[in-house]
Parts: structure tokens; C-alpha cells; sequence
């Protein structure tokens, strides 16, 4: 895994929308994940700075969305996707995918995600943060390294954490339905981002602790090309931080 730590939100978002965009240039990326939450946002501010009509062209895939919470509802991630990611980068809304939270077939809408994924050549690029649990999408601790898109009960922690954008706690949905880490896995690169010294235990245990299905970010140490871009404060409980500013500053020129 490649770690940078950068000063703060507006830089991490600065650095990822150059990856994506150098991307988009050197056409290696057709196919964007895109995730929600806040961690993600300062990556489509810088986006949106840049006014990126090239961007128009690209199809995105979300990584989840809650089970049984119309879309006309402001929490749904398709309302957030479209709020966050189609509009500011102006994406075109045919070529942007999410979970079908709302089917009335769930285990077929997981498979149906599946396979739009896989027509559409895969993804290329992944965005992600992480949860306070170390989960990544929704795949809460115990998921399944090689899961797929499938449905999810989400925890008690990840319920009281997302209950900020509910008017009560028990609006916010049981189920979900998310992107498997097997799916995730499987994008030819993955960025995950996070700020703040509440994300400094998850991302420590993501990136230097065991592999285990009990912090699902741990999975990304099996993708071989896995870049957690992190401000100071979420970096704070990683013991090996000075190798990872070492290992940057003196990145090859390639890189740069
Ligand atoms: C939700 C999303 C995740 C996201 C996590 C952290 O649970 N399903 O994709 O990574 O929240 O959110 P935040 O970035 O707001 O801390």
C-alpha cells in the first residue's frame, strides 16, 4: 500500500482529483467508484474547481445505499450521488450507477449491480473512506473478503454514527445494500481517504494491523494498487508514518 499524509482535507482532495484527472487524460480511467459520505467530498470540490468538462464522459458506480429509504429522500445515496457527484462534476446522470436499495427483488438487484459493473468494463478507479469500525462501503465487521454486492444489516455503530443526518436515530435504516469487498477488490485501483483523529484507530488497523475480516478495511492489503491518502490527524496512530513521508519525498520521478 502507498500512504500519503498530507496537511489537510483541501489537500487530499487536491492530490486525488489529479489522479483521477491524469487518468482521464491518459485514458486508463473510463469507470469511476465513487463513494458517499464526507470523507470523499473535499475530492469532488477539487473536481468541481477544476470544471472538468472531460468528466461528462466517464461512468461512475456508487459503492452502496440504504435498504427501504425512498430516493426521494435527501439521505438516500442516490440523492446524495446525484447531489454530490453528478451535479458538481456534471457527470451524465444515464452514465451514473447506484445499488438499487428500493427493488422490489433485492437479491436480483444485487446480482443486476454485478453485472453492470462487468459491462461496463469494471472499475477503474475506487474511491473509499473508512468507517469508525474499518468498514469500507457498508461491509461492516465479519464481511467476507470475497463477498459481492449483497445486502447487509448495518451495525448499531454505524447506525448512531450516520444518525446525524436523520431527524431521529431510528430513521436511519437497518439494511443496506453494498458493493462486497470481493467487488471492491476487484477495481484495478483503489483510493481511500480520511481526515480527522476520529478515522486514526481504522486507518491503522487497515493498513498495519492483521488481515481481518473484523476491520473490513484490512482486505485492501490483498490489491496491488492501494493508495490511502490521509491528513495528519488520521495518521496519527500509524507507527510507521515517517517511512511513508520518506517513501514520498523521495518517490521515483515517474510518480511524481
Ligand atoms: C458510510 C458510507 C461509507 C463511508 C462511511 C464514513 O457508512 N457507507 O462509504 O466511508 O460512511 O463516512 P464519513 O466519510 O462521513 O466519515
Amino acid at each position: 500500500m502507498q500512504v500519503i499524509i498530507l496537511k489537510n482535507a483541501e489537500e487530499i482532495g487536491d492530490y486525488v482529483a489529479g489522479v483521477i484527472l491524469a487518468g482521464v487524460d491518459d485514458g486508463s480511467l473510463k469507470v469511476l467508484g465513487v463513494a458517499t459520505g464526507s470523507s470523499p467530498l473535499p475530492v469532488y470540490e477539487a473536481l468541481e474547481r477544476r470544471r472538468t468538462p472531460e468528466l461528462s464522459s466517464i461512468s461512475a458506480f456508487a459503492l452502496d445505499e440504504y435498504v427501504g429509504l425512498p430516493y426521494s429522500h435527501a439521505e438516500s445515496y442516490h440523492a446524495v450521488i446525484d447531489r454530490e457527484v453528478t451535479k458538481r462534476l456534471r457527470l451524465d446522470p444515464a452514465r451514473v450507477h447506484v445499488p438499487d436499495g428500493a427493488s422490489d427483488d433485492l437479491p436480483q438487484a444485487c446480482l443486476d449491480y454485478e453485472e453492470a459493473i462487468r459491462q461496463a468494463g469494471g472499475v477503474d478507479l475506487q474511491i473509499l473512506g473508512i468507517g469508525g469500525s474499518g468498514h469500507i462501503g457498508f461491509n461492516e465487521p465479519t464481511s467476507s473478503f470475497a463477498s459481492r454486492t449483497r445486502i447487509k444489516t448495518l451495525t448499531p455503530e454505524t447506525r448512531a454514527d450516520n444518525a446525524r443526518f436523520f431527524d431521529t436515530p431510528d430513521q436511519v435504516p437497518l439494511h443496506c445494500m453494498t458493493q462486497g469487498l470481493g467487488t471492491i477488490l476487484a477495481a484495478r485501483r483503489v483510493v481511500l481517504v480520511a481526515q480527522g483523529r476520529q478515522k486514526a484507530a481504522a486507518v491503522a488497523a487497515a493498513v498495519e494491523g492483521p488481515l481481518t475480516a473484523m476491520c473490513p478495511g484490512s482486505a485492501l492489503q490483498l490489491h496491488p494498487d492501494a493508495t490511502i491518502v490521509v491528513d495528519e490527524q488520521a495518521a496519527a496512530d500509524l507507527r510507521l508514518s515517517d517511512y511513508y513521508r520518506f517513501v514520498f519525498d523521495n518517490r521515483p520521478a515517474f510518480q511524481r
